[in-house]
């Protein structure tokens, strides 16, 4: 067992890579839990799993609190680990100030450029991406309703890569990747469609993005199959971008989440979403699971009744799921 980023970057192309909820968690002082994260044999690759996000990083108009994300950055580099950066702009986990401000089109958008100027020209290429916008579609391929979308219209989608663009610009930072970072969008699909469009638009426009964050969230015995995940990732990689599978996990929806028949089903779904990366070739640029670990997952606190998500179990011993991407890669 030479660990999981090991393995994929022997197979020569990825990285393999987790999120962490690290500072000021449990999981900041589990030396059990650090001692796997910090390995870089394991992960390749950390996303903060919120410490970037904007009511941390700009808790108050134009006041910036960087420490969380320094932190993961400097955890990350004392172990050669790269970091995804994430997120800039999304309809969740906004500051006070954003939520409750009465705002026109002009003044939230400069708020928004305010805010992306000054995240990401701190974190400059400290960050190997940035999510620039997150989870901006409805399943059926229209803008889902959010502050920014309500407030300013389609345009913030390109504004948004606009102005990450030029704050890297101007910090000579023009190969830090901009992605855009979705879930429902790993299968063939009208939301994966709508995703085409808003690439074609970016184009039209002349505004950068470089890759598409798959970030699939799946249900075990629901995994899509690997013709649809691979047949999708072609179609991303076909219009110039890079793919990345961002935020893996395989969720029981309930009990038990430990049988012996579960977990070959959920092992078997890790296995599908690997193999698709793998086989759509060099452009899948790597793989992360959205925590490593039943013990911190995020799913029992967002899904109630649901868990048993990740490819360690809550004492940290792998899963069989663990051994079937191993395998994969
Ligand atoms: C989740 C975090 O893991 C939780 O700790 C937090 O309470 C809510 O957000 N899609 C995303 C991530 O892009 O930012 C979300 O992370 C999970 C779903």
């Amino acid at each position: 067992d030479v660990g999981l980023n090991a393995l994929a970057q022997r197979a020569g192309k990825l990285w393999f890579g987790t999120a962490a909820d690290i500072p000021g968690t449990d999981e900041t002082t589990d030396a059990a839990y650090l001692k796997i994260l910090e390995n870089p044999a394991n992960f390749g690759e950390i996303t903060p799993a919120n410490a970037m996000k904007f009511m941390y990083t700009e808790p108050e108009q134009n006041v910036f609190n960087y420490t969380g994300g320094d932190y993961v950055l400097n955890l990350a580099e004392r172990h050669g680990q790269r970091v995804r950066c994430h997120n800039l702009v999304w309809a969740s986990q906004l500051s006070d100030f954003v939520n409750n401000g009465n705002w026109t089109k002009e003044s939230l958008t400069a708020v928004m450029r305010n805010h992306i100027f000054h995240v990401v020209q701190h974190f400059g290429r400290r960050c190997y991406s940035w999510d620039v916008v997150n989870e901006a579609l409805n399943g059926d391929g229209t803008f889902s309703s959010s502050i920014w979308y309500d407030t300013i219209g389609e345009d913030y989608f390109y504004l948004a890569f606009q102005y990450a663009q030029e704050a890297l610009a101007e910090i000579h930072a023009n190969d830090v990747k901009l992605y855009y970072n979705d879930y429902g969008i790993e299968n063939p699909g009208t939301k994966a469609d709508a995703v085409h469009n808003l690439v074609k638009e970016l184009r039209k426009r002349d505004i950068r993005i470089d890759g598409i964050g798959l970030e699939s969230h799946f249900e075990v015995g629901f995994t899509p199959s690997l013709q649809d995940q691979l047949s999708t990732k072609q179609g991303y990689i076909a219009l110039g971008l890079d793919v990345a599978i961002t935020e893996l996990d395989v969720r029981f929806t309930q009990a038990p989440y430990y049988d012996a028949a579960g977990e070959k089903q959920q092992a078997q779904d890790y296995y599908t979403s690997v193999s698709s990366c793998i086989e759509a070739g060099p452009k899948c640029i790597g793989i992360t699971v959205w925590d490593f670990d039943d013990k911190y997952s995020w799913v029992p606190y967002t899904f109630a009744g649901q868990g048993g998500a990740d490819i360690y179990n809550a004492t940290l011993q792998a899963k069989p799921a663990y051994y079937a991407i191993a395998d994969a890669l």
